[in-house]
């Protein structure tokens, strides 16, 4: 099968390329380097497109001749949209609706998209399942709320068969410290291997469902080889609710290390507690177990102890 990857050399993007190539499938990516890194794929037998979702003739290009289209390309960061909401919006809304037009027009059997448990915002209901009703915190949040709603309607609209996931906390190699927008496991795990404390904003007490890339890849791909069609969004994440006080326990147990923490401000727009509900994922997914997290975590300590 030929998959597009839109954002395949960003963190999950470029998990997915690994994934899809060692089921035998060809992989091509379109990714304009944005905040993705072209040695995320390095060595990696694809068909690279340096482009960006916005521009509609390279989107069309990318397209022909593909089955199936995983399209993560997105300015990610409720941090980033909410100091520069238009650029998400152009990306994360408009891109979304450039590939879902580009995939209709050349008759690609099947797209996934990549929301966000973000769109549940000020929902306090948890764990949180995917008819609870949603509030958006941030632009970022809205964009996402646009990403799943445009892929959704292109069902009834432009009868294509559809698949629009709502990732909550995922983590694993490839996602990259040393940025302002970076994730919290990638900030705790480049501290602790700097021998600095952890930055928590906040008490401690927020909490996140974190899920392996590995186990987000091995769903997308399942997705798209069995053309999964699903008429709601569908949180992916298996129901954990870690608070960041209790990761850092558990990045000390995987390590062996001690993490001190440095409590810094909360930050605007932050969801207090996210909980995946994850019934429908489990039925449409039986096969799929997810990687634990005191798994996922070792590996991760890993990848960056190799990777300056
Ligand atoms: N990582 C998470 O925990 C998480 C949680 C919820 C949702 N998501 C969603 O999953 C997707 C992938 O996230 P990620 O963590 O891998 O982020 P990432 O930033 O590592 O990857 C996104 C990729 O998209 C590319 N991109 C951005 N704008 C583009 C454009 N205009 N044209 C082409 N490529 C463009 C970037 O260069 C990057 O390689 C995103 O849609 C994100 O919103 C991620």
């Amino acid at each position: 099968m030929r998959i597009l990857i839109t954002g395949g050399c960003g963190f999950i993007g470029s998990n997915m390329a690994r994934t899809a190539l060692a089921a035998g499938h060809s992989v091509r990516i379109i990714d304009d380097l944005s905040t993705g890194y072209a040695q995320n794929i390095e060595g990696l037998d694809v068909d690279f497109q340096h482009a960006s979702i916005l521009d509609e003739g390279r989107l069309n290009s990318a397209m022909v001749g593909i089955d199936s289209v995983v399209h993560l390309a997105a300015l990610g960061s409720v941090p980033r949209s909410v100091k520069d909401p238009i650029s998400t919006h152009e990306v994360n809304a408009r891109g979304t609706l450039n590939v879902i037009i580009a995939a209709r027009d050349n008759g690609v059997g099947h797209l996934s998209v990549a929301s966000s448990s973000s769109v549940y915002g000020l929902n306090p209901a948890l764990p949180k399942g995917e008819r609870e009703w949603v509030r958006a915190m941030s632009p970022y949040a809205v964009s996402k709320l646009a990403t799943e709603q445009y892929a959704l309607a292109a069902q009834q609209s432009f009868g294509m068969s559809t698949l629009a996931f709502r990732f909550f906390n995922v983590f694993g190699p490839q996602q990259r410290a040393g940025h302002v927008y970076a994730a919290v496991i990638p900030v705790f795990l480049e501290a602790l291997k700097n021998g600095l404390p952890l930055p928590i904003n906040g008490d401690g007490s927020n909490s996140r469902d974190f899920t392996y890339v590995t186990t987000v890849c091995a769903v997308l791909l399942a997705a798209a080889e069995r053309q999964v069609n699903h008429a709601e969004p569908v949180n992916l994440a298996y129901g954990t609710n870690t608070s960041l006080l209790d990761l850092v326990r558990q990045i000390g147990d995987v390590t062996g290390l001690e993490p001190k923490i440095r409590h810094l401000e909360p930050r605007p727009g932050d969801v207090k507690h996210s909980q995946a509900k994850n019934d429908t994922l489990v039925s449409l997914f039986p096969e799929i177990l997810p990687v634990p997290l005191k798994d996922g975590l070792s590996d991760t300590y890993k990848w960056f102890q190799e990777n300056p």
